[in-house]
Order: structure tokens, then C-alpha cells, then sequence
């Protein structure tokens, strides 16, 4: 059994490392190239995407104009995760993110996990992304008149499932209901078979992902000006949906703002958080900044800052203009528009809605191949994934198997079960780079250097322990004396170990909520990094046993790989093993 897993590198030989030259061992090096405001940009074209364009609609019908509340919430978890990924990407001006602090901060082991876990987060968010993209594009098309054959434009399983939850209302004579999923039933029972089988592929989706990885991998300063191009065209409409919105406010569509109560608010945490992830990705970039200690972090704060502003003003205005009850669509942004009458602004909403997704499958599959570049220069990768192209500057072979890695799977899976896996692979990763922070030894204040303001968290953490279980009680009155009773739903009654199974994410959290509200009292915890640590692994407890199962077994997977091939291979394992003899 290796001794060596949590072997830590220091912050001083990954900046030695990054300093005796980013090359790639034949002499090529990243191109930098990005300023600020690239960076800034890069973060808004990751952030603003599928997740404001379609999948909150479902958040909006679930949780009510206070969804609103969920939009506070989840910008409130990413901003704390997002100065604690500010303070190591000045530290640690790495290309690796996440993976790289937790090299630095955990060892070895839990560097690996997390550089696993960050698939969750690029790769598999990007199958979510491209299927959105493909469904922006079909609708698109079909109100110019042109149709893409649906068997051609849909992934299988996300027919497979809508065409169960169809069969099922019509069990129930829920037939108002089946009447929305009706077109998938008939999708399903209509494609083309192979034996019983339907042929269903979403060939949009992997056009746009081999499109965006061939941009990607042909250079940094090409991708850049794709996405500030992208950019400010988003920018412009969601602005424009937000003023000329704001005209067609009706505060009576406000009430009742929370109609099925918080509880009704929280079943959209996988959605809405899903929309701010993506600030975090231009940490990928840093070997490709001019000034990436200085820059990153402000690119981080500019671009989580600017589109909290928008995303808190669009839910807003969108719960004001039409009744919550009918933003249940993939294209409710659009609809909200042609709803009272103006067609033409929802076609310009329906245009955006596929180029603001596909800058989010450019930022993602830049960063992807910058991650897996970082872990193939530790050893942890076959060496080719940190191969750089001669001529264009890029990972070429990681950007390749990311292309593949991400358009084949978009041709079939299922976008809610991808969306689930990147929330909850993406909020692990600020759990770690906030729970980082806490064991990092106190940085020096550099020249233009971010640090994080130290606030003794000694009292303060308990305190809003007690306010947290009081509103809870308040809000959920029976959460803590039900705990392990079974319930009956009207649908079935639930045994005790359903129920408990359920709220298995509560008692970890709970745990290790506790854990460090002892911990912090002794060891004067700074509160911020708590915070964000605390918040991100709440907001992780509101996904649901099933999506920590798939998770865990993901997870599982990743710890198989790695002792069958990293921990040989560790660079800093075999650097630090004495010579025999
Ligand atoms: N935040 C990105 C989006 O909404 C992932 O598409």
C-alpha cells in the first residue's frame, strides 16, 4: 500500500514549477494573452447560458416568484466559494483550478478527486449545455418555418424519460399534464427502431461540440474574441429583457410569492445554481494571463458581480410579467415575450439563447483540456494529455478527447440526471477550495495580490448555527422531531428507511456542520471560507440521495483509476522517494 497519497506540493514548487517554464518538454509554451476584461468576459460567457435560457423555467413554475430568494441564495454560496478561489488563483497562478489548490492544500489523493470530480463540472455541464443548445436551435428554426426531424434533434434518454413521466400521468389521468408530453410520446413511439429499440440522437448537440472543439483547439486569442463577440451580444438582450420587461410588469403576478412555500423554492437548487457556475472556469486560464495574480480574482468578482445583478433583475421582471404557472418550458424566457404580444423580441430572446450557450460550451471546453494538462504534468495523466500543438498553443490531444468526452454522450443522455452531476460535482469543488483556504497557512500581502479578509469566525459561526436550526423549525416545523417516521405522500406510504434514506444528506451535513462550528471555536477559523464551505455543502444536501449516489459511484470510479495508474506515476511520489541503495 502507497504511504505517499496525501503527499501535499507546496504552493512554492508549483510557482517554482510554473516559473523554470510552462512548457510543455518540447519548448512550447500557452500564449498570454488575457487581459481583465477578457477575463471578465470569459467568466460572463461561462455563466450566462443554458441555465438562464431554459433550465430555471422549471425552478420559476416549482418555487414561485420566490425563486427570486433562490437566486440570493445561490449567489451569496458562489460569492464566498468565489473570493476563496480568488485568494489561491493569486497564490497559485496554475492552470489547474481546483485541482491545483488541492494539491497544495489536502495532498495528493484529494487532488486527484477533485481533478475527477471537475469532469462533473466542464465535461458533463457541457452535455447539459449542448443539449440545450440543440433544443434552442430546433425551436429556433421551427418559428422560421424549418424543421429538424425530432429523432434527429433530441437526446434518447431524455425522451425515454419524458415518455415514462407521460404513461404515468396518464395512469393517474393527470391528462392536462400528459397533454404537455405528449409530442415526446409520440417521438418515442414513432422514431425509427432497430429491433424495439428507437434511434434517437441529438445530432445538433454533437455538431456544435465538434465545432466549438475544433475553435478550441486552434488557439486561445481566436476562442477570446469568439467569446467577446458572444459576449455582448448576451449582454444586450438579457438588458433589453430586463427594461422593456420591466414595462410589461403586472406586481399582481408577484402573489403569493412563495405558493409552495420554501420548501417549493428549494426543488430548483440543481437549476439555479447551474446558472451561476462558470466564474470559476477562467481559473483554467491562468498560464494564458498577462497579469494572472493580479487578474484573475478581479475577473472572478467583475463577472460573478455583473451577472447576479442581471440574473436577480431577469427573475424579477420574468415572475412580474407572466404567472409563475406557466414558465414551465425549456423556452420560457422567450415565451414570457410572445405571451403578451411581442413576438419579434422573443425571436431576438430565442437567437440569444443559442449564442449565449454556445460561449458557455467555449469556456467549458477550454477548460477541461486545462485541468487534465495540469494533472498529466504531475504524472497523475498519460503524459500526451499536457502535449501542447506546435502551431497553435493549445492542449491538442486533451481538447480532442474532451470533444469526444462531451459531444458522443450529448447524443443520448439525460440533461436533468447532467445537470444534477455538475451542480453537485461543481458545489464538492467549492466545498474543497473554501475548506483550502481554512488549512492554507496565512499568506503575505503581495503587490497587487488578492487576500481574503480574516474574520474571527470563533463566535459568530455557533451563533448562526442556532438562528439556522431556529429557522428551520420555523419554516419546516416538523424536519427535526419527524426525522425517522414514515410518511404517506397520497402516491405511497414511505417506510422509515426511505425516509431516512432521503435525508441521509441532512445528517452528513449536520455532521459536519457541527464538526467545524467545534473545530472553528478552537482553532479561531477565519468565517468567510466557513461560510462559503457551509453554504455550498447545504445547497449540495437540497440534490437528493440518488444524485450523491451517482456521485459516489463517480467518485468510486476515480479512485479505482487513480491506484491503478496515478499513484505509480506521481512526479512528486517518485521525486520524493529516496534513490535504492
Ligand atoms: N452557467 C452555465 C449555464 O447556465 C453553465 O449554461
Amino acid at each position: 500500500m502507497p504511504t505517499n497519497i496525501f503527499r501535499k506540493k507546496s504552493i512554492e514548487k508549483i510557482v517554482a514549477d510554473s516559473k523554470s517554464g510552462l512548457d510543455d518538454g518540447h519548448g512550447i509554451s500557452l500564449n498570454k494573452v488575457l487581459t481583465v476584461r477578457d477575463l471578465t468576459a470569459l467568466g460572463i460567457a461561462a455563466v450566462i447560458g443554458a441555465g438562464i435560457f431554459s433550465t430555471v423555467g422549471q425552478a420559476c413554475f416549482d418555487g414561485g416568484p420566490g425563486v427570486i430568494v433562490l437566486f440570493i441564495i445561490c449567489a451569496i454560496a458562489c460569492g464566498f466559494a468565489a473570493l476563496c478561489y480568488a485568494e489561491f488563483a493569486s497564490r497559485i497562478p496554475m492552470s489547474g483550478s481546483a485541482y491545483t489548490y488541492s494539491y497544495a492544500a489536502f495532498g495528493e489523493i484529494i487532488a486527484w478527486i477533485i481533478g475527477w470530480d471537475l469532469v462533473m463540472e466542464y465535461a458533463v455541464g457541457n452535455i447539459t449545455v449542448a443539449i440545450s443548445w440543440s433544443g434552442n436551435l430546433t425551436s429556433f428554426l421551427h418559428n422560421i418555418g424549418l424543421k429538424i426531424p425530432g429523432f434527429l434533434s433530441n437526446s434518447f434518454f431524455d425522451v425515454k424519460s419524458s415518455n415514462a413521466k407521460y404513461l404515468d400521468l396518464v395512469a393517474k389521468h393527470d391528462l392536462k399534464g400528459a397533454a404537455d408530453l405528449a409530442d415526446m410520446h409520440q417521438l418515442w413511439v414513432n422514431a425509427p427502431h432497430i429491433g424495439s429499440l428507437p434511434v434517437i440522437l441529438n445530432i445538433p448537440a454533437l455538431a456544435i461540440t465538434t465545432f466549438i472543439t475544433y475553435l478550441v483547439y486552434i488557439g486561445i486569442s481566436e476562442s477570446r474574441k469568439a467569446s467577446n463577440l458572444m459576449v455582448a451580444f448576451k449582454l444586450l438582450v438579457v438588458v433589453a429583457v430586463i427594461a422593456i420587461g420591466f414595462c410589461y410588469v403586472n406586481p399582481a403576478n408577484w402573489t403569493p410569492f412563495m405558493p409552495n412555500k420554501f420548501a417549493g423554492v428549494m426543488k430548483g437548487v440543481s437549476a439555479v445554481f447551474f446558472a451561476y457556475i462558470g466564474f470559476d472556469a477562467i481559473s483554467t486560464t491562468a498560464e494564458e494571463c498577462k497579469n494572472p495574480q493580479r487578474d484573475l480574482p478581479r475577473g472572478m468578482f467583475y463577472s460573478l458581480i455583473i451577472c447576479t445583478a442581471l440574473y436577480v433583475l431577469v427573475a424579477l421582471v420574468l415572475t412580474g410579467m407572466v404567472h409563475y404557472s406557466k414558465l414551465n418550458t425549456a423556452d420560457f424566457l422567450a415565451n414570457a415575450f410572445n405571451e403578451r404580444g411581442l413576438n419579434f423580441l422573443g425571436g431576438i430572446i430565442a437567437l440569444s439563447a443559442i449564442v449565449a450557450t454556445t460561449s458557455v460550451l467555449l469556456v467549458f471546453q477550454i477548460g477541461q483540456p486545462r485541468i487534465w494538462m495540469s494533472m498529466s504534468r504531475d504524472g497523475l495523466l498519460p503524459p500526451r494529455f499536457s502535449r501542447l500543438h506546435p502551431k497553435f498553443q493549445t492542449p491538442s490531444f486533451a481538447t480532442i478527447i474532451t470533444g469526444l468526452v462531451v459531444g458522443i454522450p450529448a447524443l443520448f443522455l439525460d440533461s436533468e440526471i447532467a445537470t444534477a452531476l455538475c451542480s453537485i460535482g461543481t458545489l464538492f469543488a467549492f466545498v474543497l477550495v473554501c475548506g483550502g483556504i481554512l488549512i492554507l497557512p496565512k499568506a503575505e500581502k503581495g503587490n497587487g495580490k488578492f487576500t481574503l479578509p480574516y474574520i474571527n469566525g470563533k463566535f459568530i459561526i455557533p451563533v448562526l448555527l442556532i438562528v439556522a436550526v431556529g429557522f428551520t423549525q420555523w419554516q419546516a416545523p416538523g424536519f427535526f422531531s419527524n426525522f425517522f417516521l414514515n410518511y404517506s405522500d397520497g402516491d405511497a406510504t414511505h417506510s422509515a428507511t426511505h425516509v431516512f434514506m432521503e435525508k441521509l444528506p441532512y445528517f452528513v451535513f449536520a455532521l459536519l456542520v457541527l464538526a467545524i462550528a467545534v473545530a472553528g471555536y478552537f482553532k479561531n477559523f477565519s468565517l468567510i471560507p466557513v461560510l462559503g464551505l457551509m453554504s455550498c455543502f447545504y445547497l449540495m444536501t437540497e440534490l437528493g440521495t440518488t444524485n450523491w449516489l451517482r456521485f459516489l459511484i463517480w467518485l468510486l470510479i476515480g479512485l479505482v483509476i487513480y491506484f491503478t495508474y496515478g499513484v505509480k506515476k506521481s512526479k512528486l511520489a517518485k521525486e520524493s522517494t529516496p534513490p535504492a541503495g
